[in-house]
């Protein structure tokens, strides 16, 4: 597939990346279960039921890889790793309100079984358990990088919202958005993990480019997902981002390159947030080249990421990390 390839160097595939970070990644999974527990409830039941299902643990992986591949392995790794992942998951819950998203990780949601303010309440809780958490390393560097990642990803959040059912939306206000709402945490997991590793500053940079790209990468691939992979693959609804109204490049795409008619067609759906409208929409898309298109886009970025690894000294830890750029635009899920 790929117009532009990632340069020819050694990569690890999903299993073997998997297999490499095995060790850190069962350490912090036991550090989320036990630091999941609250007496109440309620929290337990929601906060179990989507840590349980899952997830690809990407960002957390991140992470410890980015350690890896400079030599640390620790508890503190581990902890913030945890940290990350509390962060996504309150997102999530958070998200699947706002989106009124009815299927993740291949479960109803949360909200769809214990309504919105649970959902909302829980994404709280595991919100403030990660500042817990990470208050505990005792490091003003790693909470100066977290606050800031925390306060724009909700930016991102209130920016999308600003943009839910406008058709004029474009390419570069849709990049402002997914760079706040997605990308920043990728480029926190892996800073953070350069910096428990104790790495200078250009390596510390470096990494965080690395993470900015790939999240970039990373929400561009999920958005052509949204309209190319069927609901049991994706362990999500198909569509949810028309439903919502939600320009995404593939549809910010097609609406430059349709005919009067056609665009006439996928403002009315976007504005409407018509989900009824899928098939004419997927049909608009795929005439228009627009998933190509996307994916040609997510695949840059990829190539970005693995450039920025480029002044590290090679070992599997950075092929994995190499490899996980690949991994986010050719993955089905
Ligand atoms: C979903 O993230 C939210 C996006 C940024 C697209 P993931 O696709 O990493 O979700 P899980 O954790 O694997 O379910
Ligand atoms: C996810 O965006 C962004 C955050 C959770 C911050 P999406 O709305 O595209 O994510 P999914 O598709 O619901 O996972
Ligand atoms: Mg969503
Ligand atoms: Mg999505």
């Amino acid at each position: 597939m790929p117009d532009f390839p990632i340069p020819q160097q050694r990569q690890l595939d999903l299993p073997a990346i998997q297999a490499l970070a095995a060790p850190d990644m069962a350490a912090m999974d036991a550090l989320i279960r036990r630091r999941l527990a609250s007496d109440v409830v309620l929290i337990n039941q929601v906060a179990e039921y989507i840590i349980g299902a899952g997830g690809k643990r990407l960002r957390p992986m991140l992470l410890l890889l980015t350690a890896g591949a400079l030599g640390h392995h620790g508890a503190d790794a581990h902890q913030l790793a945890a940290v990350v992942e509390f962060i996504h998951t309150s997102t999530l819950l958070h998200d699947d309100v706002v989106d009124e998203s009815d299927l993740r990780r291949g479960r109803k949601t949360a909200n769809a079984v214990w309504g919105n303010a649970a959902s909302v309440l829980v994404g709280d809780f595991l919100y403030s358990r990660s500042f817990q958490l990470m208050v505990e390393l005792e490091r003003m560097d790693v909470q100066r990088i977290l606050a800031d990642t925390t306060n724009t990803i909700a930016e991102g959040e209130v920016l999308q919202l600003l943009h839910v059912r406008n058709p004029d939306t474009d390419e570069a206000a849709y990049l402002r958005v997914i760079e706040r709402k997605t990308a920043v945490l990728f480029a926190a997991a892996t800073r953070l993990g350069a910096l428990l590793a104790g790495a200078d500053a250009a390596t510390c940079e470096a990494m965080h480019r690395y993470g900015m790209a790939l999240g970039y990468a990373f929400q561009i691939a999920d958005d052509v997902l949204d309209y190319a992979s069927d609901t049991e693959t994706l362990g999500k609804n198909l569509g949810d981002d028309l439903a919502e109204g939600k320009a995404t490049l593939p549809l910010i795409h097609a609406m430059q390159r349709s005919d009067a008619a056609t665009r006439a067609l996928l403002r009315g759906a976007i504005e409407q947030g018509d989900a009824g409208a899928l098939p004419q929409v997927v049909a608009a898309i795929q005439a228009c080249g627009s998933l190509g298109y996307s994916r040609d886009c997510a695949q840059r970025y990829a190539r970005d990421a693995a450039a920025a690894l480029e002044g590290l000294d090679d070992n599997d830890f950075v092929a994995a990390l190499r490899g996980l750029a690949q991994y986010s635009v050719n993955r089905d899920h």
